[in-house]
Parts: C-alpha cells; sequence; structure tokens
C-alpha cells in the first residue's frame, strides 16, 4: 500500500515507527514523473525496507517565477506511478511547512556548483542543497537515490550530504532514454513536436564525441568540436555549453580518459534541456 503524507508532523509519526535496522531508501523528485524517476524508485526498492518519495516542486532552485510556474505539474498520475513502483510513502509538503522561516537560511553549495548549470541558474544549486538537505532531515534516509542525469547535481549533492549527513549513502543512477536516445526529463514534455525533433541530436552528439575518441582521439577539443557539429547542423539549438570532465567531478580535462564525462546543455524552442555521457571502450 502506499500512503500519502502531506503533513509533516503525519509523516514524522510514520517514521517514528520504523525500526533502527530498517533501512530506508528516499528519492527527491519535483514530481511530473516519468520512466527516468520510477528506475530510481525500484532500485530503492530492490535495495532497501522502505521507500519513500518526495514530490516538492521547490521554488528556491527556479531562477524565474515563469519557469517555477511553468513546471508542469501531474499529481495524480504521478502518485499512480509510485503505487505501481511499490512505494510505501509519498511525501508532498507545503511550503510553509517545509520553509516556515522568512527568509529561507540558504545552505552554500560546494565549489562543484561553479560554472556550466551554475553559472547559467545563479543561486539554483543552493537551492537545490537547501532543500535536500531539508528533506534528508525530515526522512532520515538510510540511502538516496539521485540520476547522473543531472551531473552537476550530484555532484553538489554527494558534498553537501559528505559534510551534513554522512550516514546516507547517496547511490548513483543511470540515465533512463526514451528509444531516439533522448535522456527523459520533465521538461521534455514541453517540447514542441520540432523542438523534440531537434532534441534527439543531443545523444547524436555526445555519442558522436564518444566514438571520436574510441578511435584514438583523446583531445578534449577534438570531442568536443565532434559533439558542436552535430548540434549546429540544426539552427534551432542554441548551445550553452559542450565541456569534458574527470570522472565524478566537475573539473575541465585537456585529455580524456576513460570514465571522464562529456557535458551539454541546449535551448530548444526556450526550453533548457541537459544531457551527459561517460566515455567508456567500445
Ligand atoms: P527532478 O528533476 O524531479 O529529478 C528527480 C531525480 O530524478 C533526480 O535525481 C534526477 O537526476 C533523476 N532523473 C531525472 N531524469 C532522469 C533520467 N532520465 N534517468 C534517471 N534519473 C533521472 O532533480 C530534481 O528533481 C530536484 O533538483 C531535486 C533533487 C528533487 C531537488 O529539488
Amino acid at each position: 500500500m502506499t500512503t500519502l503524507f502531506t503533513d509533516l508532523q503525519q509523516f514524522s509519526y510514520w517514521r517514528g515507527e520504523i525500526l533502527k535496522h530498517e533501512s530506508i531508501g528516499f528519492v527527491p523528485t519535483m514530481g511530473a514523473l516519468h520512466q527516468g524517476h520510477v528506475s530510481l524508485m525500484q532500485r530503492a526498492r530492490r535495495e532497501c525496507d522502505r521507500v519513500v518519495v518526495s514530490i516538492y516542486v521547490n521554488s528556491l532552485q527556479f531562477n524565474s517565477l515563469d519557469d517555477f510556474s511553468k513546471y508542469p505539474r501531474t499529481v495524480d498520475e504521478d502518485f499512480e506511478l509510485c503505487k505501481s513502483a511499490g512505494v510505501d510513502v509519498v511525501l508532498s509538503p507545503l511550503k510553509d511547512d517545509m520553509f516556515p522561516l522568512h527568509p529561507v537560511g540558504l545552505i552554500t553549495p560546494s565549489h562543484d556548483a561553479e560554472g556550466f548549470e551554475g553559472a547559467d541558474r545563479p543561486g539554483h544549486f543552493s537551492g537545490v542543497v537547501t532543500v535536500v538537505d531539508r528533506l534528508f532531515s525530515i526522512v532520515q534516509p538510510t540511502d538516496a537515490y539521485f540520476g547522473l542525469k543531472d551531473y552537476q547535481q550530484l555532484a553538489v549533492i554527494n558534498n553537501m550530504s559528505n559534510e551534513l549527513h554522512r550516514h546516507v549513502t547517496i547511490h548513483a543512477c543511470e540515465t533512463i532514454r526514451e528509444d531516439d536516445g533522448l535522456a527523459m526529463s520533465s521538461r521534455n514534455r514541453l517540447l514542441s513536436p520540432s523542438a523534440r525533433t531537434s532534441a534527439a541530436r543531443i545523444p547524436l552528439a555526445l555519442l558522436h564525441a564518444i566514438s571520436c575518441w574510441q578511435d584514438g582521439n583523446s583531445s578534449s577539443i577534438a570531442a568536443i568540436d565532434a559533439a558542436r557539429s552535430v548540434l549546429e547542423c540544426d539552427s534551432t539549438i542554441e548551445i550553452q555549453y559542450v565541456s569534458v570532465v574527470a570522472a565524478g567531478t566537475m573539473n575541465i580535462v585537456d585529455t580524456i580518459n576513460q570514465h571522464d564525462v562529456i557535458i551539454v546543455a541546449v535551448v530548444i524552442d526556450g526550453i533548457r534541456l541537459i544531457d551527459n555521457m561517460k566515455f567508456i571502450t567500445a
């Protein structure tokens, strides 16, 4: 059975009943759930005694009110998906319960928050780590599941958690993709049909960069150029960045090694999309 809590007090009664030796797998989300989210829930279900999913559209991490209000909200479908994934609890708190004090005391993220998404979206990662810290304090999970799709977010959350929630084990989960390779994202549903077609170039660009490296060219400039050449064929794609970073970090590399990661952000038709892939030998 899946129970929905909107009231934090009610949730804490439930949490108080969980025995000390039981593991609690936690999947924080902002709703508009898709199979990418479901894969995190399924992994938590396999690995933990209890599974909690939070659905909270966190205004602190949005740069504009417009973006926040446009964010898709699909509450009923979300609950059904959680149910079918065998989730025990869906926690969907109200803003005033999450952050009763005004102004909200924001947490400063690690250096990994600088650049890339952090440069384009000032304050974004501060909003992310502030809400994840708060959710960890409420849920008190033993394990938490995050997608590699949001590569920089994962790096920043790992750092925050190492500092403030050492007892929580963070699990990095593989990116789930559509049949044509586009990484699943709640924002994909905002794409027009033609923007959706263009977006399929993103995974192709990353794969092209990786095959260039697999062919023996280890220069990151060459890989970046290869990815850009695929994206630039479509004039509706506005490239924000393409870069190569060392495995598990946000440190830019000049020479690519196995497990380094190519990261990309583009805007198509006003919708910002991010993706990344790891360099691994064929
Ligand atoms: P949201 O975008 O809803 O994503 C929730 C989790 O699902 C994140 O860990 C994200 O990386 C993961 N995810 C998204 N798309 C995925 C895909 N295609 N494959 C696998 N995992 C995927 O990320 C957030 O919410 C918020 O910033 C949050 C961490 C909840 C804080 O508000």
